[in-house]
């Protein structure tokens, strides 16, 4: 048997001295109340000054950016294969004259990273989202002739429209032309709003728990909506956290799209795919979702033979110290092993061979 861990992140050196000269999110320092310990700054809101400096952000230490870190913790969960991916959020913050050159100065970094480790790592690209989209698209081109790069990952901002907006078009077609899959991974969560005024009393559990899936869910249903799979029927999209809540919404995303008096008026419910078409044929869907009910609903949309197995390392480490196993990763086993309880098939093509099969994990047994 053969384990591939798909959702896997690091924030590679270069990346990190970017981060390290950066003053305003996303950023690494140390605050003035504990000066030997830095923090990484990343998501919205995350440095606001209603929070003490000691619990903005989390702490951050070599498990981010050492690849030695990483061996180690696949060695410890039994993990034979990494497909990592820089973390969230990646270049979207760049001004566009300087994306394209960080692109490709951080994928060449993860590339060699992965080649320290033959047959051990893979990884995702990043593309330079900020800039033109010709430079993305080239950025596309050269990532499809790089030994190690599977696919790529990115946001829910597109060039600052969102998925939905026309301009991909050329990036979704050099994607589905070089058969790269996309993995797509939240970061902006919902309107600070939603979460309230006690919001800093709650520590990261509304953004991460609610704000991160619902970003995906509505990312992903506009591209439904506007047709992307219809025009790039090959697309295939990786979607972080077991689809956000898609694979539960699918049923009322697709009845409300069937009674909405605008869409038929416009003619746009005549041949378009269906959301469990492409849920089918176009969505992968990664197992970290911590439950089994929620891992059935992923399998029920897009099937055993879609869903691969993941851990998001480096986040969500045991906040005890001497914890040596991860409770975040043992509870994704636990989902897959109860979950596909009494078909050892299922379990094994989650846990990897899934992985082996649709990102071409050559020279990878099981
Ligand atoms: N928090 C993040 O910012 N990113 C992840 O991938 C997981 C948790
Ligand atoms: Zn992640």
């Amino acid at each position: 048997m053969v384990i591939v861990d798909i959702h896997t992140h690091i924030y590679p050196p270069t990346f990190v001295s970017l981060l390290r000269s950066r003053t305003t999110v996303p950023y690494i320092r140390a605050f003035p109340d504990a000066p030997d310990s830095s923090r990484l700054i990343i998501l919205p809101g995350e440095d606001d000054p209603a929070t003490p400096s000691t619990s903005r952000g989390r702490p951050v230490g070599p498990q981010y950016w050492d690849i030695v870190e990483k061996i180690a913790f696949m060695d410890t969960h039994k993990i034979d294969v990494s497909v990592i991916s820089l973390a969230n959020p990646w270049l979207d913050f760049l001004p566009a004259h300087e994306a394209g050159e960080a692109a490709r100065r951080i994928n060449d970094d993860v590339d060699g990273l992965c080649a320290r480790y033959p047959g051990r790592l893979y990884a995702f690209g990043t593309l330079p989202l900020s800039a033109p989209a010709e430079t993305v698209v080239a950025e596309v081109e050269r990532l499809a002739g790089m030994k190690h790069m599977r696919g790529i990952i990115m946001g829910t901002s597109g060039l600052g429209q969102g998925l939905d907006d026309p301009a991909l078009d050329p990036i979704y077609a050099a994607l589905e032309r070089h058969g790269q899959v996309v993995f797509l991974h939240p970061h902006y969560g919902l309107p600070a709003s939603v979460y309230g005024p006690r919001a800093s009393e709650y520590g990261h559990v509304l953004p991460l728990a609610l704000g991160f899936p619902l970003e995906t869910t509505i990312a992903v249903t506009r591209m439904l909506l506007s047709g992307v799979w219809d025009r790039f029927r090959n697309l295939q999209v990786l979607i972080a956290h077991s689809g956000g809540t898609l694979p539960f919404l699918a049923g009322r995303i697709e009845s409300c799209i069937e009674h909405d008096g605008h869409l038929k008026g416009e003619g746009k419910l005549e041949g378009r795919r269906s959301v469990w078409d492409v849920l089918q044929k176009n969505i992968y869907l990664d197992a970290v979702i911590y439950s089994e009910v929620g891992l059935k609903a992923a399998v029920d949309a897009s099937g055993p033979d879609r869903l691969l197995f993941g851990t998001d390392h480096p986040f969500f480490p045991p906040l005890e110290d001497e914890a040596k196993e991860w409770t975040s990763v043992n509870t994704n086993y636990q989902a897959i092993k109860v979950g596909f309880s009494g078909d050892e098939k299922s379990v094994h093509d989650v846990l990897g061979n899934n992985a082996v099969r649709i990102l071409k994990l050559d020279g990878i047994h099981s």
